[in-house]
């Protein structure tokens, strides 16, 4: 049986290279204080620098975190606090306001999967309390909260870029202190732009898809020998510029329709799916600009493998936090990397591929209940 194959990751269409650049040139990337570097965490670590935190002031940090934001940070010099989220993954403000004293210097909120937080209210707060609010847009390029751009509200806004296009890297930022541009010479990133095409090729032709879900297993399996833990929180090189072919290809990709094409898809899973998201994910908020489709089970595991075998690769997501966190201090944090995976609901994919998604999980799910 022939199966597309898909990834939460976007893919690069062949006629990439055909277009002509975008009229569209949304925040930050129209903003004289914005910088492109490799990676969201080497702008991270430039513009504590350039904001002026020093050696150990400390900074507000969400338990729920990827882990390479954290890693940049610590990397930047600055200490730690971790804060919980309450039951809608927002911050909750008596929690802070304990966590508050003179050696605070900073706040840093995560939105997550393109999801707004109400940032209106947290700029707020941290303008009370004379603290620098971070704001963490990696998944959320394009999305806005109250007509305004997410990463706006802060004195730093972070992107990745290519977690909504399907470039090879690209980390933007934009702060009330700009770092400097990296000077470095560029990769050429033809490697990975060739896997965002092949990709693409697997999601649209089913006899491609088909192979790659035959070789798969030993693929991961061999990229498991290779891991060390955390690796993939690494700081590497700062000062890391993004590759000639993701500034290249950008400005060819960039779209006005972008954000309500990946909201369109997330409606339709939504319509079939709803029953197993989780709460703070149930309602599509305006301004969202969805990164993936996330599902919460007891047993994510086993409901992705399932799910792989049909062709749609999902994540267990943030599986890992980083190493600092007391883990056990952060229950709320603790049971969300158990439970959420996240599927694909990028722009590149037509109703085929969705209905391919939704037909997928709900066998997955009647599989395992009457396994
Ligand atoms: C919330 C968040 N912040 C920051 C980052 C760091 O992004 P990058 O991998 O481009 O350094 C990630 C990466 O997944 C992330 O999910």
């Amino acid at each position: 049986m022939s199966l597309r194959r898909m990834a939460i990751w976007p893919t690069l269409p062949p006629d990439t290279y055909f277009r002509p650049p975008s009229n569209f040139t949304p925040f930050p990337l129209d903003q004289e204080n914005c910088r492109i570097f490799s990676l969201a965490r080497h702008a991270i670590w430039n513009a504590c620098k350039t904001i002026g935190l020093k050696e150990g002031d400390v900074i507000l940090v969400p338990a729920y975190h990827h882990g390479s934001e954290i890693e940049s940070l610590i990397q930047a010099g600055l200490t730690l606090r971790y804060y919980e989220l309450n039951e809608m993954l927002e911050p909750e403000e008596e929690e802070l306001e304990g966590l508050i004293d003179e050696s605070v210097k900073a706040f840093y909120i995560i939105h997550y999967l393109g999801f707004p937080q109400n940032v209106k209210f947290w700029k707020e707060w941290c303008d009370q309390h004379h603290i620098i609010m971070i704001e963490d847009a990696a998944q959320s390029f394009l999305a806005t909260y109250d007509g305004q751009p997410l990463g706006s509200y802060g004195q730093i806004g972070v992107f990745c870029l290519y977690k909504t296009y399907g470039i090879p890297d690209g980390g933007a930022v934009v702060s009330t202190a700009p770092p400097s541009s990296p000077a470095k010479n560029q990769s050429s990133g033809m490697w990975r732009v060739f896997k965002r095409h092949f990709n693409w090729v697997a999601t649209h032709r089913p006899e491609l898809g088909s192979v790659h879900l035959v070789f798969s297993p030993a693929l991961r399996w061999l990229k498991k020998q290779w891991d060390r833990p955390h690796q993939e929180f690494d700081l590497n090189d700062p000062n890391t510029p993004a590759s000639k072919m993701s500034l290249n290809l950008l400005p060819k990709l960039l779209s006005e329709e972008t954000a309500q094409i990946r909201r369109d898809n997330y409606t339709y899973l939504l319509k079939h799916l709803v029953d197993v998201v989780p709460l703070p994910f149930r309602d599509l908020p305006d301004g969202a600009s969805p990164f993936a489709f996330p599902v919460e089970l007891e047993n994510p595991e086993n409901f992705l493998n399932l799910m792989r075998k049909k062709g749609v690769m999902g994540l267990l997501f943030w599986i890992n936090p980083h190493p600092s966190l007391p883990v056990e201090n952060f229950p709320h944090s603790k049971k969300l990397r158990q439970t959420i995976l996240a599927l694909p609901v990028h722009q590149e994919l037509n109703k085929t591929e969705l209905d391919q998604i939704v037909k997928a999980a709900k066998e997955a799910l009647y599989a395992l209940e009457y396994a």
